[in-house]
C-alpha cells in the first residue's frame, strides 16, 4: 500500500498498544492523518500521548465504538482509508466477572466499525485496509510442547479470548463474503510502558514499590510468550502496510517464560532498582486462588512474520524488561493516577474475597 497522504482510524489509541501505535504512526508518517477513537474506559489515558497531542497529523475524538449510530455518521464524516483496529476490553480476569461488556466491546464494537467501513467502501476498496488487533489467547492453550502458528484451530477458553475470536471470525467472514480488505495479527503478550497495572508485569511492580503480596495464580507453573510493546508497534506497522489482504500473522517474542520465574527475575531487578537486599522482594510473592479455566501455556511461531516481512523483535527481555521498570519509576505519578479511585475497588474485588 503506497499512497502517501492518508486518513488512518486507531481505535483504542489511548490504551497500553494503542498509545504506542499511534506515536509510532504520528511521528513516522507526518504525511499521514491519524485519527484516535477511544472511549477512554478505565484503561484509557491521554497521558500516554502527551509527547505528541499537539502535532498536526493527530487528532483525538472521545467516542465509544458500541454506539452505531455515533460510528456511522464518524465513518461517514471522515473518510478513513485506513482502520488500525485495538479499542476492547483485554483482561481476563475482568472478562471472568463481567463477560456481556467482553462480547459488547470486541464483538459487537467490531461489527459496527466493519459496518461502518464496508458502507463507507463497498465497490471500491483500491488502497484501503481494515486491520484487526487480536491475541494469541484465541488458540486455546498449549501443553507443555509446541507452538501456535497461523494455522492452529481457534480454541479459546476465557470469556475474552471467545470474545476475540469471535470478533476475529467475523472480520475474516467480511473479508471472504464481501471482499473486504481485512488483515489480521494474533499477539502474544505485551509488556512495557504505560502498561495498565492489572496485568502481571505492572501490577507486580507497582506492589513491590508499595511492599504489597504479589498474588501468583495457583501454582505459577504458568508460562506465557513475552514481547516489548515498542516491538508490536512496530510490527503493527509492517503488518498494516505490506501484510496480505485475507492473511492473518503471528507475533511474539520468542521468549517464554514460567510466571514464578519471570516473578523472581522481576524481584531480583526491582531490588536492584530499589537498593533493597537481593531476596526482599522475592519475600512477598503469595500464592492464591488460581484463575478459572487458567491456560496453562502460549507461545508463538512467528517466523510467517518473520520470513514475509523481514520482522523480529529489536528489544531483549533483559533490556526491556530494564526500560519498562525505569518507566514506572519515572512516571510514578502516571502509577499514582491510574491506581486511585475505581482501581482500589477493583483491587478489593480480585485479590480479598
Ligand atoms: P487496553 O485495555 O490497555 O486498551 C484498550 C483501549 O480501548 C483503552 O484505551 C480503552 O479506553 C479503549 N476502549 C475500550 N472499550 C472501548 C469502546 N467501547 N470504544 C472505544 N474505545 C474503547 O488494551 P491493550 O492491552 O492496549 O490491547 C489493545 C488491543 O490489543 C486489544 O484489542 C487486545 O485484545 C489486543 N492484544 C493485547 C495484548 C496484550 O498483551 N495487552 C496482546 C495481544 C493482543
Ligand atoms: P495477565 O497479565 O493477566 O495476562 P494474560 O492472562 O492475558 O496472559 O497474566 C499473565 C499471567 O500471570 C497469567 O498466567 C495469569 C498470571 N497472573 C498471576 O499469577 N497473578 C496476577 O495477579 C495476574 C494479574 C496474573
Amino acid at each position: 500500500m503506497s499512497d502517501n497522504s492518508r486518513t488512518i482510524l486507531i481505535t483504542g489509541g489511548a490504551g497500553f498498544i494503542g498509545s504506542h501505535v499511534v506515536r509510532l504512526f504520528v511521528n513516522a508518517y507526518p504525511e499521514y492523518q491519524i485519527f484516535n477513537l477511544d472511549a477512554l474506559t478505565y484503561a484509557g489515558n491521554l497521558e500516554n500521548l502527551k509527547d505528541i497531542e499537539g502535532k498536526p497529523n493527530y487528532t483525538f475524538f472521545h467516542g465509544d465504538i458500541t454506539d452505531i449510530e455515533f460510528i456511522n455518521t464518524f465513518f461517514r464524516e471522515h473518510r478513513f482509508e485506513g482502520i488500525i483496529h485495538l479499542a476492547a476490553e483485554s483482561h481476563v480476569d475482568r472478562s471472568i466477572t463481567d463477560p456481556l461488556a467482553f462480547a459488547r466491546t470486541n464483538i459487537l464494537g467490531t461489527m459496527n466499525l466493519l459496518n461502518a467501513f464496508k458502507e463507507l467502501w463497498q465497490n471500491n476498496w483500491e488502497g484501503k485496509r481494515f486491520y484487526h488487533i487480536s491475541t494469541d489467547e484465541v488458540y486455546g492453550t498449549l501443553g507443555e510442547d509446541g507452538l501456535f502458528t497461523e494455522t492452529t484451530p481457534y480454541d479459546p477458553n476465557s470469556p475474552y479470548s471467545a470474545s476475540k475470536a469471535s470478533s476475529d471470525h467475523f472480520v475474516r467472514a467480511y473479508g471472504e463474503t464481501y471482499g473486504m480488505p481485512v488483515v489480521i495479527s494474533n499477539c502474544s503478550n505485551n509488556y512495557g510502558p504505560n502498561h495498565f497495572p492489572e496485568k502481571l508485569i505492572p501490577l507486580f511492580i507497582n506492589n513491590i514499590i508499595e511492599d504489597k503480596p504479589l498474588p501468583v495464580y495457583g501454582d505459577g507453573n504458568y508460562t506465557r510468550d513475552w514481547l516489548y510493546v515498542i516491538d508490536h508497534a512496530r510490527a503493527i506497522d509492517l503488518v498494516f502496510h505490506d501484510g496480505g489482504n485475507g492473511e492473518t500473522y503471528n507475533i511474539g517474542g520468542f521468549n517464554e517464560w514460567k510466571n514464578i520465574d519471570l516473578v523472581k527475575l522481576l524481584c531480583r531487578l526491582m531490588d536492584k532498582k530499589l537498593g533493597r537486599e537481593e531476596g526482599v522482594s522475592e519475600k512477598l510473592i503469595t500464592y492464591v486462588k488460581d484463575r478459572p479455566g487458567h491456560d496453562l501455556r502460549y507461545a508463538i511461531d512467528a517466523s510467517k512474520i518473520n520470513k514475509e516481512l523481514g520482522w523480529k523483535p529489536s528489544v531483549t527481555f533483559e533490556e526491556g524488561l530494564a526500560k519498562t521498570i525505569d518507566w514506572y519509576f519515572d512516571n510514578q505519578e502516571w502509577l499514582k493516577n491510574v491506581t486511585s479511585g475505581a482501581y482500589q475497588d477493583y483491587y478489593k474485588l480480585q485479590y480479598q474475597d
